[in-house]
């Protein structure tokens, strides 16, 4: 048996006090608040074996959240493994920008808007959009059927599995070979946290990232925009088929006049706007087609 004091004592030197205390909250089932306040609580010494297996997987920078198997997003909890992304706090700007949207619609409107997720991993952004909006027709796609495990498991979790579709395929490919007839004058929005880093950025991020998320989910031919290239030229093909779109990327900021250029080129009447995240950085382009 050891106490809270004990191991934090024993075991800061090791790992991050935070991150500390967070693998002794999920140790015990506790709030970390409940470390925080009481030292003197004892744990058992099968707890503590654990506890030190997970110190050490964070000792070899293996991210918190896949130690966890969670990760909050958008005030719910997300399950995740080395299958999904990590969500992140700055992809939220993608949901809050695509609500605004839906919700000055009208709700006869918003029955038949298909909403998509493209590259959905752990299903975070479509399952947030879901949970806040009454109705709409909503699909996740993503390339990785091990991604989409996660994603079906998430929507359970939060009960609304039955109002998403989870399709795996290349970016909008599944729709495409429905002969777009099923969405030829349909609104659609498009949602897409694609990958999007450049080599040399991937090149230059830390170990928990390199050596632990799916590279498969991060790294992008072109500087980072070929698989928005991809998506942009799709989205042309539903454009012509007389769908109104309004698509939302998230990016990374210095690729805002790169990817300007690159819609420009495709379609000749676009409106484009960017929104900056929580920093004030670009972080998601918009465009109304
Ligand atoms: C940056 S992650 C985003 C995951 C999740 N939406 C999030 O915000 O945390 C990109 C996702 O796109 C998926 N992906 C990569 N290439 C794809 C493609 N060609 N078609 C569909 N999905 C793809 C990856 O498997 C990964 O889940």
């Amino acid at each position: 048996m050891l106490t809270i004091k004990d191991i934090l004592n024993i075991y800061h030197s090791k790992i991050d006090y935070l991150d500390l205390e967070l693998l002794i909250s999920a140790i015990i089932g506790k709030p970390r608040e409940f470390v925080m306040s009481h030292p003197e609580y004892r744990i058992n010494s099968l707890k503590i074996e654990n506890l030190k297996l997970k110190i050490a997987r964070r000792a070899d920078h293996e991210p918190i959240a896949y130690i966890l198997g969670q990760k909050e997003f958008y005030g719910l909890n997300f399950r995740i493994n080395k299958n999904t992304l990590i969500p992140r706090p700055e992809s939220e700007l993608l949901v809050e920008r695509a609500l605004d949207l839906l919700r000055s619609m009208l709700r006869s409107k918003l029955r038949n808007t298909i909403i998509i997720d493209v590259g959905t991993g752990s299903g975070n952004i479509i399952i947030s959009i879901a949970q806040n909006l009454l109705s709409g027709r909503f699909y996740g796609i993503d390339i990785s059927e091990n991604a989409l495990l996660v994603a079906r498991q998430n929507a359970k979790l939060h009960k609304v599995s039955k109002r998403i579709k989870f399709i795996r395929g290349n970016l909008l490919e599944p729709l495409l070979k429905t002969r777009s007839t099923g969405l030829k004058d349909k609104k659609i929005i498009i949602v897409a946290n694609l990958p999007y880093l450049a080599k040399n950025i991937y090149a230059s991020a830390s170990p928990d990232i390199k050596k632990y998320e799916p590279r498969l989910a991060l790294l992008s031919g072109k500087n980072g925009l070929a698989h928005y290239e991809k998506l942009l030229i799709q989205t042309k093909k539903l454009s012509v088929v007389g769908c109104r779109l309004s698509v939302f990327m998230e990016i990374s900021p210095e690729q805002k006049s790169a990817l300007q250029k690159m819609i420009k080129s495709f379609f000749s009447k676009v409106k484009i706007a960017f929104h900056r995240d929580l920093s004030d950085r670009w972080r998601v382009c918009q465009i109304e087609l």
